[in-house]
């Protein structure tokens, strides 16, 4: 039967997919689209096909169930670095594409928080170190409050770490030697970059990047470096079956030892 809101002229019918149609048949999912206005007894333009479709099946279509190994207190490192790093090995294993791709989150000072991937390039005891503009957005609101947060998302282990911590730079010399091992035209595009501020074309960067060029070793420019968020919390989330995950969070305590806590997925 179809929908009962939706009629399905045979104009309708002809435009979208069969899979579409079974898809709005079923009350469930129809009830979810019956507000998009060209399907209110509307013809539907061919143009729109798709967005009727993204919105009526892909995210349904998308549920997936999760089987990873299950992630058990008793064997789990007592050390969540050590923790992270056999997650973070396991996802080099597996070939995952940028396992080192990480939102790192911060708040700017109206109180939004703002994220976006930067990219794990150094993993020690301290904590984790990424390079970027000091004088970017992100730099500016970590001027002004250094609590960040990290997310890994490694989708074919099903694994999720969140972390949090403050963030500290990197001294000159670490992010010098970083600087010495990236490819020329990076650190020429560093150099000419005033990260997150107005553009006025691609061609008027090049011309930057051109004009930094002289040839000879270049410089780390002052504004460009590491900073290193030292973890002061982590949470680890396996996917599982039936949306039954595992999660579980470390907090050091006083002595400065690890304390893990089973949550609720
Ligand atoms: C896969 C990926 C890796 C990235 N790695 C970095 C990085 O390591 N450092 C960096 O400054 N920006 C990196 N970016 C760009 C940032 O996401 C962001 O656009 C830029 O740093 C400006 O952010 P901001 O305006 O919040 O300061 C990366 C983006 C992607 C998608």
């Amino acid at each position: 039967m179809p929908h009962p809101i939706f009629p399905f002229t045979p104009q309708t019918k002809q435009l979208l997919s069969k899979k579409l149609v079974a898809a709005l048949s079923n009350p469930a999912v129809g009830d979810q689209i019956v507000n998009i206005p060209y399907l209110r007894g509307q013809s539907p333009r061919p143009g729109r096909r798709f967005e009727a479709y993204t919105r009526a099946m892909a995210f349904d279509e998308l549920r997936k169930d999760y089987s990873g190994v299950p992630l058990v207190e008793g064997q789990c490192a007592s050390d969540p670095a050590v923790q992270f790093q056999h997650w973070f090995d396991g996802a080099m294993r597996a070939k995952v594409l940028l396992p080192n791709a990480m939102t790192l989150a911060t708040v700017d000072t109206d109180g939004f928080p703002q994220a976006r991937i930067v990219l794990l390039k150094e993993l020690d005891d301290e904590g984790f170190v990424f390079f970027t503009n000091y004088q970017s957005r992100k730099g500016d609101e970590l001027a002004a409050n250094n609590k960040a947060s990290l997310m890994f998302w490694w989708e074919m282990q099903a694994r999720q770490v969140r972390i949090l911590g403050e963030i500290h730079k990197v001294s000159e010399a670490e992010s010098d030697a970083y600087f010495a091992s990236r490819p020329r035209e990076s650190n020429l595009a560093a150099m000419a970059s005033d990260q997150s501020r107005p553009l006025e074309s691609r061609e008027a960067l090049e011309a930057r990047m051109r004009s930094m060029d002289t040839g000879g070793e270049l410089q780390r420019p002052a504004n460009w470096g590491g900073y290193r968020l030292v973890p002061s919390s982590y949470e680890f989330w396996q996917g599982r079956p039936d949306r039954t995950h595992d999660r579980l969070e470390y907090r050091q305590g006083e002595g400065g030892s690890w304390e893990a806590t089973r949550l609720y997925p």
